[in-house]
């Protein structure tokens, strides 16, 4: 798939088999992240891939961290508390104090992963959760480095159902 079919193909799945997705793709993915731009090139970026029980650890944890009345918003249709959207693997996208402009290179790192996913036809989907609810717990359970903070994070999978596309529309402007 050429780059321009990509981002126009790209879209959030939040439904995925039970299938694994393989390490390799996970690299892949996690690669993508990595030679993102950041500002003045400052990096410090650490990609964590989380899977199987560690990922129900951290759904835990994450039910705790966020408060009782917003709970529902992450529940999954059998009602269980699913803030990663039902994926196969978390990767969380984290910056250490070196990062210049952390947010916004996050927002690199993730459209990088969010084409790559595309491309391999894996369903992905970000994952805000990290950066608006942190708890101690959830840190440590992430194993980060020190002064190292998670920022986002995507969900991946493979596709169950592909959401109906959205219209994307916004304003273009040709000064001269
Ligand atoms: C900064 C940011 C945060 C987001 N956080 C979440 C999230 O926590 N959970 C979720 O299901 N989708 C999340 N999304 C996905 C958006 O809902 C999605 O990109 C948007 O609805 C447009 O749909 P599309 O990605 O299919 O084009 C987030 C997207 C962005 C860019």
């Amino acid at each position: 798939m050429n780059t321009l079919d990509c981002i126009n193909e790209r879209m959030s799945v939040r439904s995925f088999t039970n299938e694994n997705v393989e390490d390799e793709k996970l690299r892949i993915l996690a690669s993508a992240a990595l030679q993102a731009p950041t500002a003045m090139n400052s990096r410090d970026m650490m990609i964590t891939i989380v899977r199987g029980d560690r990922l129900e650890k951290i759904n835990k944890a994450m039910e705790e961290a966020i408060p009782e009345n917003m709970r529902g918003n992450f529940v999954d249709s059998n009602g269980k508390f699913d803030f990663y959207r039902g994926g196969n693997a978390l990767i969380v996208v984290s910056f250490g104090p070196r990062s210049v402009l952390p947010e916004q290179n996050t927002g690199c790192a993730m459209e990088n992963m969010y084409l790559a996913a595309t491309e391999l036809g894996l369903g992905a989907c970000w994952i805000n959760q990290f950066y608006s609810f942190r708890s101690d717990k959830i840190d440590k359970l992430l194993e980060l480095d020190d002064g190292y903070r998670p920022y986002a994070a995507l969900s991946v999978g493979h596709i169950d159902k592909k959401p109906t596309r959205k219209e994307k529309d916004g304003k273009i402007v040709f000064l001269k």
